[in-house]
């Protein structure tokens, strides 16, 4: 919808509330005057949306700023079909469209800049004939050890320290930068996945080289294809709805877009992979927020991998994590129950070509019964789907969001327990010294496995984090040939007796032999402004180094019954009446010193970040730091014209390539600050 009809429609939708005539010369007047006039639509949000979207530290909901940002088609896909399906379920359809008209603040400037920041005719093609492929895929490669050289790269360790901001592009209607580009040569494939939108952009000035429209919100990291003599070079991607796009590299023209749903549920978040003609595709889904409703049937959405071909889109197999859900038993509510569900595939699929498999970490249950396949790692045969290993970390976790506050959708028979301890980051394949292999993992309870890739047997474990439902290890993991390197999104708060002193927010370095640790650091309140000194990595005392762990984890008993606590919002739609008491006077920002995103190693340099958006470069031998820089700050001068904001640093932010290290700031979920930039940092010239 245009500028203009999307003003005359809500002058239209405002007076037809008043019973006003609008005159088609009012249509025209400035937009601050319709800002002036109060639209019903910012009622409709007060009592339907603000009592979890005005509290976002607690919610974990993105702010109504960050909300307002994302464009019509994304406001619309939440509310109708994605997260927010069951919060808006009960607002009025007029009400709903009310809304829906009223959030988006800038609706019709997507795509304005593109012109302005064109490439010029010579850097505009996209050359892929004798460029390097710098990063192809999440892990930069498929066996995901996240890990580039000087020459891939044309950045060393030692430049690290003379970093400085060469240019920043910011993208509108996009509080949340959460896929990882690939490059190759001089061209960076970049998502602002909010607004739907995929760019080629030029490494050198970021400028524009072609642009590629989803209808769709856009959600995984992207994927490098190469040509075939059936099809052309291709990025690939997920969508919010569990669709993949395969986009002609060098011209951005759809190739083919295929479902890869088993039901409506499903989602894709992690990057599908491409071998071997293949595009294996990890797939989620959704339905862990829907249990927040106690009248919510929960839940029949489950995880799977499915290859499509590449040339044709059309999909060859599915491998699943269990079988399709029955309905079970009725909840305390009397509501249907379905299962089993869950097991989700977050992250992104690793290959090992040896051995023809790929390996997918799942997450939890979502409904009873339990399954042998939830919080694992699954090696699945490359040509068939079947399963020939699972390796189950942690037993009988059945979790959703109605566990929070023992909802009716969190009541099942028998022992479990609820920790969500999801594998969300994606494993690695490492090759050691020694020669050996490992499968290595890290998971939401702070453990991270090493695995016999041949049967999936443990190797060595060692608990390096305290682990909650958002980290211990969170996107992922990164291998030097010696060390991994494992950041914890630990819960910030003191330790408590007894508990190894190392747990919080940090990294370790680990020896990849033994698991034991080798140096760690952990980041300090500094980070937030308190006038302290950098922290250093120091090495842990000996009998902390090492904490083994068997698998899998058992449940512990549960404790005696707590009465259930009141429904939240999302089971009980606020009425005026019964709305929420506004929120005390504002509590003071949390300092977030989490490192949630997964690391990625330059030359032997690890870069890392926070939650708070600081970006932190540490030699990967000593743990040294090479380099700190505040993402979290506004960039007024971006090459675009767009105004830009860093964030929170968060999912896969970073990707080396052409002499420059690129850093995406700006994550709006779990209360984390937004913002919608890609900042190219190059050594100072000297
Ligand atoms: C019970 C709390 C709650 C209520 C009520 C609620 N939301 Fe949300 N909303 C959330 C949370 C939490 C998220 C983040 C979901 C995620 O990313 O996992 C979210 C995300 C969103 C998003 C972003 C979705 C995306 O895909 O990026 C939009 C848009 C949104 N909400 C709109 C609304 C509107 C409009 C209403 C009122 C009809 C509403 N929400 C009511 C908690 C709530």
């Amino acid at each position: 919808m245009t500028h203009f009809r999307a003003f005359a429609l809500a002058a239209l939708v405002a007076c037809a509330i008043s019973a006003c005539a609008p005159r088609p010369d009012e249509v025209t007047a400035e937009h601050a005057s319709a800002e002036a006039v109060e639209h019903p639509g910012e009622a409709v949000y007060q009592q339907w949306c603000a009592s979890c979207h005005d509290s976002g530290q607690q919610s974990g909901a993105p702010s109504l700023a960050a909300i307002r940002q994302l464009n019509r088609a994304t406001v619309k896909y939440a509310l109708e079909l994605g997260y927010m399906k069951i919060q808006a379920q009960d607002v009025p359809k007029e009400e709903l469209a009310q809304l829906i008209n009223w959030l988006p603040t800038s609706e019709g400037n997507n795509d304005a800049w593109i012109n302005a920041a064109r490439c010029p005719v010579k850097t505009r093609e996209v050359r892929l004939n004798g460029a390097p492929r710098t990063s192809t895929t999440f892990g930069v490669t498929n066996t995901a050890n996240r890990a580039q050289s000087a020459q891939e790269t044309g950045l060393t360790r030692d430049q690290m320290k003379t970093l400085d901001v060469a240019w920043v592009v910011a993208f509108p209607q996009t509080p949340t930068m959460r896929s990882q580009p690939v490059i190759v040569g001089d061209t960076i494939f970049i998502a602002a996945t909010d607004a739907g939108r995929l760019y080629a952009l030029d490494t050198n000035t970021g400028c524009v080289k072609w642009h590629y429209i989803s209808e769709m919100t856009l959600r995984s990291s992207l994927t490098f294809a190469e040509a075939t003599d059936k099809s052309p070079a291709a990025i690939i991607m997920g969508d919010a709805a569990g669709f993949v796009h395969a986009v002609d590299a060098r011209t951005g023209r759809k190739l083919w877009v295929s479902n890869a749903r088993l039901n409506e549920y499903n989602r894709i978040t992690g990057a599908p992979v491409v071998h071997d003609g293949r595009v294996i595709t990890p797939v989620s889904a959704i339905e862990v927020n829907y249990a927040g409703s106690d009248d919510y049937q929960c839940c029949k959405g489950q995880g799977a991998v499915i290859a499509f071909d590449l040339a044709t889109g059309e999909k060859l197999w599915t491998g699943t994590t269990m079988e399709p859900a029955q309905p079970t038993r009725l909840s305390r509510t009397g509501t249907q129950q379905w299962g089993p569900s869950g097991a989700i595939i977050w992250s992104t699929p690793v290959i090992d070509e040896k051995r023809n498999v790929a390996y997918a970490g799942t997450g939890e249950n979502v409904s009873w019964p339990a399954t042998d396949t939830s919080d694992a790692i699954i090696a699945y045969d490359l040509d068939t789907g079947a399963k020939k290993w699972v390796f189950q970390a942690t037993k009988s976790d059945i979790w959703n969001y109605a566990c929070g506050r023992r909802g009716a959708n969190c009541d099942w028979p028998g022992e479990y327990h609820s920790p969500d301890h999801d594998f969300g980051a994606t494993a690695m394949l490492i090759a050691r010294k020694d020669g050996s292999e490992l499968v290595v993992a890290g998971q939401k309870s702070g453990v991270v496995w090493a695995l016999n890739p041949d049967d999936g047997q443990l190797v060595w474990s060692n608990k390096v984090g305290r682990g909650s439902a958002n980290g211990g290890a969170h996107w992922g993991l990164a291998f030097d040939g010696e060390r991994i390197f494992a950041p914890m999104n630990d819960p910030n708060r003191p330790p408590t007796p007894g508990e190894n002193p190392n747990f919080g927010p940090g990294i370790h370095a680990l020896d990849a032999m033994t698991g034991e640790i080798k140096w760690s650091y952990k980041p300090n309140q500094r980070d937030c402004g308190a006038e302290m000194p950098v922290a250093m990595a120091y090495e842990p005392a000996p009998e902390w180094r090492i904490q083994p762990v068997s698998a899998p984890v058992l449940p512990t008993p549960r404790a005696a019954a707590t009465p259930p606590r009141p429904a939240t919002p999302a089971a009980a739609a606020p009425t005026a009446a019964n709305a929420p008491a506004a929120p005390p006077a504002r509590a003071p920002a949390p300092c977030r010193l989490g490192m949630s995103p997964a690391p990625l190693l330059v030359d032997g340099a690890v870069v890392t970040g926070t939650t708070q958006g600081m970006l932190r470069i540490f030699d990967g031998k000593t743990g040294e730091v090479l380099f700190e820089y505040m993402t979290n700050r506004p960039f007024e001068k971006t090459v675009n014209g767009v105004e830009g904001h860093g964030g929170g640093l968060d999912s896969a932010p970073y990707i080396a390539g052409d002499g420059t290290l690129f850093v995406q700031s700006g994550y709006a979920r779990f209360g984390e600050p937004p913002g919608n930039v890609l900042i190219a940092f190059r050594p100072k010239a000297k």
